[in-house]
């Protein structure tokens, strides 16, 4: 059975905006992002939503409901009572281009200034051996659909415009790890981690963690990891002395 239900979007440009209130159809089995669609349908054509899959898999719809990060495509309108009021945001660390659509570039930046994988010298594709446990490993983090919604969650961004340049966010610290994990990569990511991706900033409150739409363990198998092989290379004196005489150049 359908029913009139209350919504409350936010519309507006980097300019400025606000809250505006609609009374719209919703029908069962609806996610919020059916809503969205039938308001531009039926009152506001020019409301700008960013999506693509309506599956879940293409982390476009991310965005804020009742003020918690979520995918738009993956929110039942079951979840909430039929006379409460759905308030619908933009992803709030990321600066607004129109109404419900952000500009998430500084994520694209952040990836960037990762390098990619480095295999051994002398070892081409299709001669890269590694143990089974090491590939399952790195699939969890292979689950990522990059909605941003962890680096959106993320304290130490969200309220910390100035901590944007020097922390890479709780996504691109767990492809950090993710080669650092690699059996077979050369880099040196664990100083890569703290030296530039920020890694100290992060102080595993598991944020980013509740918001995946994955549920991949972000803090748990791949920040925490990290800060504990931060701690062995840098405070462990013998691993110390041993990285001090038998480097990698
Ligand atoms: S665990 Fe670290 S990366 Fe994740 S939200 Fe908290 S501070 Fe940010
Ligand atoms: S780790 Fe999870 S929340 Fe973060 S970008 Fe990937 S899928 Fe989204
Ligand atoms: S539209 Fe693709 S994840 Fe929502």
């Amino acid at each position: 059975m359908g029913y009139q239900g209350h919504f409350r979007v936010w519309r507006g440009s980097d300019q400025g905006g606000g809250l505006e209130d609609f009374t719209v159809e919703v029908n069962e089995g609806e996610v919020v992002l059916d809503v969205i669609h039938r308001l531009q349908a039926t009152q506001t054509p020019d409301l700008a939503v960013r999506w693509n899959c309506k599956a879940g898999k293409c982390g476009s719809c991310s965005a804020e409901i009742n003020g918690k990060p979520r995918l738009l495509c993956m929110t039942r309108m079951s979840v909430f009572a039929e006379d409460e009021t759905v308030t619908v945001t933009p992803m709030r660390t990321f600066p607004v281009i129109r109404d419900l659509v952000t500009d998430v570039s500084y994520n694209y930046k952040k990836a960037r200034e990762i390098p990619s994988f480095r295999p051994p010298t002398g070892v081409g594709p299709g001669e890269y051996r590694m143990q089974q446990v090491d590939v399952e490993r790195s699939q969890e983090f292979r689950k990522c659909i990059e909605c941003f919604l962890c680096n959106n969650t993320c304290h130490v961004i969200r309220d910390h415009e100035e901590n944007k340049e020097s922390f890479a966010g709780p996504r691109f610290l767990m492809r950090v790890a993710e080669l650092e994990m690699h059996p077979l990569d050369e880099a040196d990511r664990v100083d890569q981690a703290q030296a530039t991706h920020g890694l100290g900033l992060c102080n595993i409150t598991k944020c980013c963690t509740d918001v995946c739409p994955e549920n991949i363990k972000i803090t748990d198998n791949a920040l925490i990891p990290m800060k504990e092989r931060v701690a062995d290379q840098r405070y462990d004196p013998l691993v110390w002395l041993g990285n001090k005489l038998f480097r990698r150049s």
